[in-house]
């Protein structure tokens, strides 16, 4: 008989499922779900007859330890600010873990402590970034092997409703909160293009979007992601003279944000009359206020909204397009905004409110990697990795199996002893990748690779 495994799951967000059917297959695991609120562990766990759920609060550490000290891994898949805490505590019990997010600062001071136990704390093993780690890396060890080079390298993924769902004016849906989405909106961006370094302001990064062509029939945009220079290190490609990491959405979403950004939407400071306590306000008379006009009729409103875009930035289609897009959501109209102290998730609000994904919708995940090659011989090439998954309802969707598959992989592959390496790692060698790429393809999530 195997030995049983004990593994422990902070949190229960929507990629969890994926994760935690894989690693129930194995009948020797046993998997607990813990959360903060013992309701959203228990929602989870119901799903599955193996499951247990109990509640944790993270921040008291005497209870942290306890729930660790019981298992022989952990999965973290909170919020990232909390993966310290919980690589403490792990490495003072000896417990490996494993994490979906970006290794931050904070937990990379972890590494040499976890060399030192004898653990892996394996991350960036999702779908953004965990994939994308995987085909990267594939590609550029085969080129440098047979003694080619990178001469550029461009990524790009993203999250999206599949075609038939795009039904609203952004093109785009939430399956979780907007708030991040939207935030992301005002990032600065950094990438190399042809050997120099581009550097995209906040206010510019809706302008900087370019068409990307995959396949006709998906008319994406795509822009930067926030700083994708050291990728040339983490990659091994110092001779690649363009570097860019970047977002997929559909064309519509970057002009329609661009106007929110405009007129003051995304503004995250507290406003006095979006409190809690402060008196109900519609639509109109706050878009009226973000405007600074007196009248809040639809016409003035219209006026206002169009002299905030400059000559030929947007086209008159666009705008009239975009403004069609206001009225949809119900920001000239009467209706009461839900009062949430701050433009922005104010207007959270009411975009989860019109733009959640319907009983039956399906989602999608597009990701492409384009790589520029010149071989030993002198030869140039483009080579193409492409992944295209959609969601299954009333099954899980792309971005909870694409995020949580891989995740879930990571798990069985350290418990069994086939992923060896220690410290706080991401997936950046063959001998992590390659077992990790032979299991997802048997879970059928097939990356295409092209060349030409
Ligand atoms: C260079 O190498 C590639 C791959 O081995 C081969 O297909 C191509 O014909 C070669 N080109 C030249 C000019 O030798």
């Amino acid at each position: 008989m195997t030995t049983e495994r004990k593994i422990l799951l902070l949190g229960s967000g929507f990629v969890a499922g994926p994760a935690v059917e894989y690693i129930l297959r194995r009948p020797e695991n046993q998997l607990t779900i813990a959360c903060r609120r013992i309701a959203n562990a228990e929602a989870l766990a119901k799903q599955f007859s193996r499951a247990k759920s109990e509640s944790i609060d993270v921040t008291n550490e005497e209870a942290l330890d306890e729930i660790i000290s019981r298992h022989d891994l952990v999965i973290s898949l909170i919020p990232y600010t909390f993966h310290p805490l919980v690589i403490k505590s792990a490495i003072k019990f000896k417990k490996h873990v494993v994490t979906t997010s970006y290794v931050s600062p904070a937990m990379k001071e972890f590494h040499a402590a976890a060399i030192e136990n004898d653990l892996t704390i394996m991350n960036e093993i999702g779908l953004d970034p965990g994939i994308d780690h995987l085909y990267a890396l594939k590609t550029i060890n085969e080129v440098h092997a047979n003694g080619g080079k990178i001469i550029s390298f461009i990524s790009y993924c993203g999250g999206l409703p599949a075609p038939e769902c795009s039904n609203n004016p952004l093109g785009y849906k939430f399956s979780w909160s907007s708030r991040g989405v939207l935030l992301a909106l005002r990032n600065s961006a950094k990438f190399c293009q042809d050997g120099k370094i581009v550097e995209i302001h906040e206010s510019d990064l809706m302008s900087s979007a370019k068409p990307y062509l995959i396949y006709p029939a998906f008319a994406f945009l795509s822009y930067p992601n926030r700083d994708s220079t050291p990728f040339k290190e983490f990659y091994n490609i110092p001779e690649a003279q363009t570097v860019v990491r970047g977002t997929l959405r559909y064309q519509g979403f970057t002009d329609f944000v661009k106007v929110l950004v405009k007129i003051g939407l995304l503004d995250d400071a507290n406003q006095d009359y979006l409190q809690f306590d402060s008196p109900e306000i519609s639509w109109r008379d706050v878009i009226a206020k973000v405007l600074h006009i007196s009248s809040n009729t639809e016409d003035d409103l219209r006026k206002a909204i169009k002299s905030t875009i400059a000559e030929n930035e947007i086209s008159e289609d666009e705008i009239e397009r975009i403004l069609k897009g206001f009225k949809w959501l119900g920001l000239f109209s009467d209706q009461p905004v839900h009062r949430r102290n701050t433009l922005l998730d104010t207007l959270c609000a009411t975009l989860e409110e019109k733009m959640q994904y319907e009983e039956g919708e399906r989602d999608m995940v597009i990701l492409q990697h384009k790589f520029e090659i010149e071989l030993k011989n002198g030869t140039r090439e483009t080579w193409t990795s492409t992944l295209l998954e959609y969601g299954k309802p009333p099954g899980p969707s792309a971005m909870a199996t694409t995020v949580g598959i891989p995740c879930g992989i990571a798990v069985q592959l350290i418990l069994d002893g086939v992923i060896k390496k220690r410290g706080v790692l991401q997936p950046y060698t063959s001998e992590i990748n390659n077992p990790i790429i032979a299991e997802l393809e048997k879970e059928g999530i097939k990356v295409k690779e092209e060349k030409l």
